[in-house]
């Protein structure tokens, strides 16, 4: 059976303090790892599943295009961590190409991950795997129980642009650090990266006519509701997702349909017609800008493969 380690029983009052925060700002926030609670990740498996929604499946077709030439990029023995695994489906396409002495799926979606975990220990069962339940967003400190050797962080799917970019070059720092435990630079990173493209085929994959991201948007507030003990009525709100052209990403929104107040326990906001909480990021980058990225970050010895339309980007990096 898998071992499951939960990293910090999450400090509830900090989570608190975060939100209420982020609702009470002028422009209204929250973070977008608080879209995943079991719903939640249920329905980002859902999106996967859309027509508009293209970077999973392109993903996947560029691993399944390249996958020997990955492998051999990567070799055997490494010490597998997936951040932000969800559903374990991409690992358990990689593990029988790349032989990984210890597989460790992260998320924050504890319940899950918990469940996927053991789906694909099912499924593997010689393969070590020891899944951590912990918020990577602050501190990529990782259990003892964690390899120290030949780590090869597995960030797929783009999740590094829910990142403003600024962000995003501390966390591939903090990831690069992670890569040298020992001393020895000796680790690497698989990362997905969605490119520009036109702002048709973005603005629909992130506000699909069948209205699961409005769903999976809206389902963050039934999760505050549980963190926060508020009374988001969801009736009250819609979903808004489209291309920031001169930011140069993906905004979602959460707009209320009329003026209301929200209560939570010692607090209130008030949020006229229109107004709104941003609720998540997705920058898009060039391969350019990210190769510059990675290497700032301290990685180098790139290797990368794309589709044939250039709207995703793997990436292979070597601690240097
Ligand atoms: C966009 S989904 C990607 C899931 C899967 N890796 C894929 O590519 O299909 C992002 C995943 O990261 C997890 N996640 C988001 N923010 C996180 C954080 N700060 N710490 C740990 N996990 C996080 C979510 O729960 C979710 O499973």
């Amino acid at each position: 059976m898998a071992q499951f380690i939960q990293c910090t029983e999450q400090n509830k009052n900090a989570i608190r303090d975060e939100l209420i925060a982020g609702l009470l700002a002028p422009q209204a926030f929250t973070s977008p790892k608080y879209l995943y609670d079991a719903l939640g990740s249920k329905l980002f498996e859902a999106i996967c599943e859309l027509p508009e929604y293209y970077p999973t499946r392109t993903e996947a077709a560029i691993f399944n295009a390249h996958a020997e030439d990955m492998a051999q990029a990567i070799g055997p023995g490494s010490t597998l961590i997936d951040l932000g695994a969800g559903n374990c489906v991409k690992a358990g396409r990689l593990l029988p190409l790349l032989h990984p002495a210890q597989y460790v799926p992260i998320d924050i979606s504890v319940d899950f991950l918990r469940e996927a975990v053991a789906r694909l220990q099912q499924r593997f069962p010689a393969v070590d795997m020891t899944a951590v339940g912990m918020d990577f967003s602050s501190s990529l400190e990782l259990p003892d129980a964690v390899r120290r050797d030949k780590r090869l962080f597995f960030y797929p799917g783009s999740s590094i642009g829910n990142f403003t970019p600024d962000e995003s070059l501390r966390f591939l720092q903090r990831i690069r650090q992670a890569c040298e435990p020992n001393g020895v630079a000796d680790g690497a990173i698989l990362i997905g990266i969605d490119l520009i493209k036109d702002a048709a085929t973005l603005d629909a994959a992130y506000d699909d006519a069948l209205g699961v991201t409005a769903c999976f948007n809206l389902n963050l507030l039934q999760h505050l509701n549980h963190l926060l003990d508020a009374d988001f009525n969801l009736r009250d709100w819609r979903h808004r997702g489209f291309f920031n052209p001169e930011q140069g990403r993906i905004e979602m929104h959460l707009e209320a349909r009329t003026s209301l107040c929200v209560r939570w326990h010692g607090g209130e906001r008030r949020f006229e017609r229109g107004e709104r909480i941003h609720t998540e990021n997705s920058y898009k980058y060039t391969r350019e800008n990210f190769m510059a990225l990675l290497k700032s970050a301290g990685f180098g010895a790139m290797r990368t493969w794309t589709d044939p339309r250039g709207w995703f980007l793997i990436c292979h990096a070597q601690a240097i």
